[in-house]
Parts: structure tokens; C-alpha cells; sequence
């Protein structure tokens, strides 16, 4: 695998490459990581991954500083998953002046769920995924459906600014548990680690209740945040929403998905299931 620090370095190496698929990460990789990377050779003949922990997508109060950096192991893993590039920018390299022009996505898709709890967080996300992808110029590139806000937003953005990239969906990646593999999940004690799953059980509960045929939404809602809540969860949102741009579901609307997000102790857990 080569490593490429600077985008001329990356664009020189990338310039006969017939076909490129692309899995931007911001490091600390787990196995969901290294999924996508092995799902990025179903679609081309070059496989690039970046880590670059992105500042622009943390609040002030969140954890940039604190975000964990692993970068020898992370190119270890990118290594033995068959990667062929690996884009690895330094700050200066990305936002050589502070970046003054930003992707501002559609406050309907970004001031809702996950958006509420992080303002800004996905005009930083949207902004950096821009710029990579104007980077290294893929025909394809893979995202993760755990952060399923995220996968909306790139997909609408990149069809609203005609990128001709296919934007290929990975599975969330779970352990034998069911808690979705995360690079937060590192931030959990044990006994957190213990607890953690019961957030994805209220979401399969939930998705086999609609199933049966349940349809009073809130009540399902609200029944799984005040079981969270009983285990000492703090709950921001539980929430049966439709796919194509996660608002409420009106009467008819046949693709859903149910997202969570609450904290445990320190750390904010996401998970979402479509149903
Ligand atoms: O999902 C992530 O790890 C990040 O949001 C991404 C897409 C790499 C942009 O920084």
C-alpha cells in the first residue's frame, strides 16, 4: 500500500488508475472499516482510503482533541485488506488557510436528529467529503449506514451537484452482541460495554413491532426511550423516520428506518435499522 501525504503525491500515483473506488475514514479503524474496504474491490480495480480526522465536524465542545488516533495500526489493517492507496493529509495539507467556502446542506436534512444535538456538524462533514472526493476523483465511493444522516446528505449532495460518483451503502457491522461496531465504542467502560447493546435491542423491538403491523409511531418511541432511560441512558431521540430524507413517515410511506441515539455514561452511541 502506498501512503500518499500530499494530494499531488495522491493524484500522480492515481493518474493511469482505470477505476477508483474510494472509502474516506477519519482512522481508529474497526472491522465495519475494513468491510467497506473489502465491498470497495466489488467495484474497481484501485482501492483508496483516507484517515483524516476532520475538524471542521466537531463542535467545540466534542472530541477532536480526544478522538482516538491510531494510525500504524490503521495502516496495518488498510494493508492485510488488499488497500492500494492510502491518502493520509496532515491539517495543513486540507485547510492550508482556514476553509472560508463550505457545502451548506439542506437544514431540512442536517437541523433534524443527529443535526439537532451537533450544529454544524454536517455542513463540517459534507464540506470535507467535497473536498476528498474532489481529491482523489473516484467513480466510486462507500459509506457506512450506521451514520445513515450522513449517507443522506452525500447522497443528496452529490446528486444535487451532479458528482459522477455511485455512492455504494455498507452494512453496519455489529458485535455478536448486536452494538454497532464504532470507533466511540472504545470510549466505554465495561460495564458500559455490557449495557450498550440494549440500544440496539429497542431498535430490532421497535422494527419487529411495525412489522406486526403496529402503527402508533410515538408510542414505540416513546415506550423504548423510557426503557433506555430506566438503565440510565440519556436518550436524544428515538425515531421512526422515512429513508429517502428521514422525516416523519406519512401514511403510505413503505421505506423506513428506525434511528437511536443516546448517551451512556460520557459517551454518544448512534444506531439505526431499516425496517
Ligand atoms: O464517517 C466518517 O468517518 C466521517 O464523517 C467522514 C465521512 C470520513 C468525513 O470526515
Amino acid at each position: 500500500m502506498q501512503i500518499h501525504p500530499t494530494i499531488a503525491g495522491l493524484r500522480a500515483a492515481l493518474a493511469a488508475a482505470p477505476r477508483v473506488a474510494f472509502v474516506p475514514t477519519m482512522g481508529n479503524l474497526h472491522d465495519g472499516h475494513i468491510a467497506l474496504m473489502r465491498q470497495a474491490r466489488e467495484h474497481a480495480d484501485v482501492v483508496v482510503a483516507s484517515i483524516f480526522v476532520n475538524r471542521l465536524q466537531f463542535g467545540p465542545n466534542e472530541d477532536f482533541d480526544k478522538y482516538p488516533r491510531t494510525f500504524e495500526n490503521d495502516c496495518a489493517r488498510l494493508r492485510e485488506a488488499g488497500v492500494d492507496h492510502l491518502f493520509a493529509p496532515d491539517e495543513k495539507e486540507m485547510y492550508p488557510t482556514p476553509q472560508r467556502y463550505h457545502v451548506e446542506p439542506d437544514p431540512a436534512h442536517t437541523d433534524i436528529l443527529d443535526g439537532a444535538a451537533r450544529p454544524g456538524h454536517f455542513r463540517g462533514m459534507a464540506t470535507v467529503v467535497l473536498k476528498l472526493l474532489n481529491i482523489v476523483r473516484p467513480q466510486a465511493a462507500l459509506f457506512g449506514k450506521k451514520d445513515y444522516q450522513q449517507l443522506m446528505i452525500i447522497r443528496n449532495m452529490v446528486g444535487e451537484f451532479a458528482l459522477p460518483i455511485d455512492i455504494v451503502a455498507g452494512e453496519t457491522r455489529r458485535a455478536d452482541d448486536g452494538l454497532a461496531l464504532s470507533s466511540r465504542n472504545g470510549y466505554l467502560s465495561a460495564a458500559e460495554r455490557a449495557e450498550a447493546p440494549r440500544l440496539n435491542r429497542q431498535l430490532r423491538r421497535i422494527g419487529e413491532r411495525v412489522a406486526a403491523g403496529e402503527r402508533d409511531f410515538l408510542r414505540l418511541e416513546t415506550e423504548a426511550v423510557a426503557e433506555l432511560a430506566a438503565h440510565g441512558w440519556h436518550p436524544d431521540y428515538i425515531s421512526i423516520r422515512r429513508r429517502s430524507d428521514l422525516h416523519p413517515p406519512r401514511s403510505g410511506d413503505e421505506a423506513l428506518v428506525v434511528l437511536g441515539a443516546a448517551r451512556l455514561g460520557a459517551t454518544r452511541l448512534i444506531d439505526n435499522l431499516e425496517i
